[in-house]
């Protein structure tokens, strides 16, 4: 087995999520207010309306967005100030894959990851090969990545993070562009067989309901927390009564 491969294969024990009275403001609208958490779950789910601000506080966990105030640490990392490290060590992917699609072709799309990390081109041609093989498109290395259809764009786009070998995985609606059966084999494969530690965005309560722990926000605070079915449970009474 190709050293990426096995390196991919087992899971990997989950790094701490710490947020102390995080606050970010863009001008004076208030997307998340004093959230403290600490979290080291291998699954986290994140729940809530339009607008709640779960897409900010997935964005905080790679640098994406800066907090205006309070503490946050992940891994051990301030993603502020140790921003690179952040990066390599938190992958993240959006609904949307095109946006996302770097290079040409799907072979290219996933190398470029690979560049400036000290590999040879050979040690990266066999990673990017096995990475393609795991993920069903080997058969499209050389195909236009745009010429991928929605949810083998998103397995690209995946292809491309895993890659590089991060610990996190953060997704921010990544089933929300996808088919039904495209829906269930990413879903499958982010709940069941990613090694890494996840953090996942989602309006699909079914695919929250499979974390091992969920975060439910509402007006940019972090309203409940705890067993999936309970949070869900009271997410689901909260839209119901008002
Ligand atoms: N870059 C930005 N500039 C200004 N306001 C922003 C920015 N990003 C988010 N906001 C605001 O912060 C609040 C939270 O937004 P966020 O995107 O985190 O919500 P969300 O829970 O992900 O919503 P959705 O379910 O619609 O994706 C919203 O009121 C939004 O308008
Ligand atoms: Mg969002």
């Amino acid at each position: 087995m190709a050293p990426a491969q096995a390196a991919q294969s087992q899971p990997q024990s989950p790094s701490e999520i710490f947020l102390d009275a995080v606050s970010v403001a863009f001008g004076d609208r208030h997307a998340l207010s004093r959230v403290s958490v600490t979290l080291n779950h291998r699954r986290i789910g994140v729940i809530g309306s339009n607008g709640s601000g779960k897409s900010t506080f997935a964005r905080l966990l790679n640098g994406l967005v800066t907090p205006t105030s309070g503490t946050l640490r992940v891994s051990g990392l301030n993603p502020v100030t140790e921003a690179k490290e952040i990066r390599r060590r938190v992958g993240f992917i959006f609904s949307n894959p095109d946006a996302q699609i770097v290079m040409p072709t799907v072979a290219e799309d996933v190398a470029f990851t690979l560049r400036g990390r000290g590999y040879t081109r050979a040690e990266i041609a066999v990673r990017v090969t096995a990475t393609l093989e795991r993920y069903g498109l080997a058969a499209h290395a050389d195909a236009p990545a745009h010429n991928l259809s929605g949810g083998q764009k998103q397995l690209l786009a995946l292809s491309a993070i895993l890659v590089g070998e991060p610990q996190i995985l953060v997704a921010d609606e990544p089933t929300a562009l996808l088919d039904a059966a495209n829906t269930r084999r990413i879903g499958n494969y982010l709940l069941d067989e990613l090694p890494q530690q996840l953090v996942l965005v989602t309006h699909d309560l079914a695919l929250a309901a499979r974390c091992d722990h969920v975060l439910r926000f509402s007006e940019g605070r972090l309203v409940d927390q705890g067993h999936p079915a309970a949070v869900i449970d009271r997410y689901a009474n909260a839209v119901e009564h008002g």
